[in-house]
């Protein structure tokens, strides 16, 4: 699909915004693994989560939609059932890598792939702490989708992430549920707790001891009623719009706000963003509260180590601030940008050099000048979200209207982007 964006002079009103991505995933696993049925509330409309839903119905938990409430009825730890066909992750890799480490415990074969994108997607830092459970795990090329998983008697482990990554976290721990005694991550930095909280919500055992997450397997694990709070990282979009458009003045509702995640607010206060939050309440454990931003001068930055990795799905809307900002915008130590829906550092620099904004690449980071300014031109997202909402950002302050090609890969995370971002454009 082929999308307009011209440029505008303000983003201004209120809006709320779809459901978390990374807790909607969490959510639809733990409910189908659950006894009895849990209500999710603004569980997320992106391809991504709905992919997330089909799954866990194959396998035999019973999913309906009702009135904005997704409810999933849980089939406990040991009554999923096998699917008939390969389950489709889509272009999911939170689905496929945390999936996988519930359907390595079951009495089963399970086969699951996903799209192009997905197919190309490291497998390999879920299969080996995995198999050291006592997985059998087979996968194309020894490390991409789709995988052959061979259910089997999980031992707990200890394990050390060798890369930050929350998805790998999750599948361990996930698995760990099925594993009899005490399964144990260390993490290098510290990655987002959704799966942890989301564990204790459902009445699982967690111990957190700094960056040591401990599971006690074979849980009771109950169905609950549970509320999504808005995506922060969807928010991010917004954010980035109202800082550089002139005259702009947004609220945002409902926001998650868990401090795994928030480094984001914290990033662009010390630039000099204009942001205030207010009304913070707790649900599940999470955070959520509103977000208030207007357009304001950014001074830039430098984002390394344990930030890049706490921003690491912001950074394609951070370049774009980067360019317009004071200073520009510095990324180091984030390879991981190239294993994601697509290589990000090559696609953020060729969206880059359509519209005639400089970038220095590197091969594991970036650095964009600041006070620069952004041709009209026809943009690409290469099907992947994050560019695509990325870069129709940009094109709101380009020098007239620009097109974005394969727009429609947005909706993988926010299948409203478009609509919402008309409503606020003036
Ligand atoms: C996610 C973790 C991150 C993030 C992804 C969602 C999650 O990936 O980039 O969008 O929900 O756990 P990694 O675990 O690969 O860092």
């Amino acid at each position: 699909m082929l999308q307009q964006i011209r440029p505008t002079s303000s983003i201004s009103g209120a809006i709320t915004l779809p459901g978390d991505k990374s807790i909607s995933h969490r959510y639809a696993m733990l409910a189908a693994i659950a006894e009895g049925v849990t209500k999710i509330e603004n569980y997320s409309s992106g391809a991504d989560c709905q992919s997330t839903l089909a799954c866990v119905r194959a396998l035999g938990a019973g999913v309906e939609r009702l009135d904005g409430v997704t409810s999933i009825e849980g089939r406990g730890l040991d009554g999923l059932r096998e699917s008939s066909e390969t389950l489709d992750a889509g272009n999911s890799g939170s689905t496929i890598r945390m999936l996988s480490g519930i359907l390595a415990a079951q009495s089963f074969t399970t086969r699951i792939g996903g799209d192009e994108s997905l197919s190309r997607r490291p497998m390999d830092r879920i299969m080996i702490p995995l198999r050291q459970m006592g997985a059998c795990i087979e996968a194309s090329e020894g490390r991409f989708p789709p995988l052959t998983i061979r259910g089997a008697k999980l031992q707990p482990i200890e394990y050390t992430l060798p890369v930050a990554s929350a998805q790998v976290k999750s599948s361990v721990l996930l698995a760990g549920l099925f594993a009899p005694g005490r399964t144990t991550v260390h993490e290098p930095v510290r990655t987002r707790d959704h799966t942890e909280l989301a564990l204790r919500e459902f009445g699982a055992e967690v111990e957190v001891e700094k960056r040591s997450i401990s599971v006690i397997g074979l849980p009771h694990l109950q169905g609950r009623e549970l509320v999504v709070p808005g995506d922060l990282s969807s928010a991010a979009f917004f954010l980035v719009a109202a800082l550089i458009v002139r005259e702009s003045a947004l609220t945002i509702h409902g926001v998650g706000l868990n401090p795994t995640r928030s480094a984001l607010l914290d990033f662009l206060a010390e630039m000099g963003a204009a942001i205030k939050i207010l009304d913070v309440k707790s649900t599940g454990g999470e955070l959520i509260g509103d977000v208030l931003v207007r357009k304001s001068p950014v001074r830039g930055g430098i984002l390394e180590k344990a930030r890049t990795a706490a921003l690491i799905d912001e950074i394609p809307v951070l370049a774009v601030l980067g360019a317009v900002s004071e200073e520009g915008l510095v990324v180091r130590d984030a390879s991981e940008l190239r294993v994601k829906e697509t290589d990000r550092i090559a696609t953020i620099a060729e969206n880059f050099r359509r519209m005639g904004v400089a970038m220095d690449v590197r091969e594991d980071g970036f650095a964009v000048p600041g006070r620069q300014s952004f041709r009209a031109a026809e943009l690409d997202s290469f099907g992947d979200h994050r560019i695509a909402m990325a870069f129709s950002v940009a094109a709101l302050v380009a020098d007239g209207p620009c097109i974005l090609d394969n727009a429609e890969s947005a909706s993988v995370s926010f299948r409203e982007f478009f609509d919402t971002l008309q409503r606020v454009a003036g």
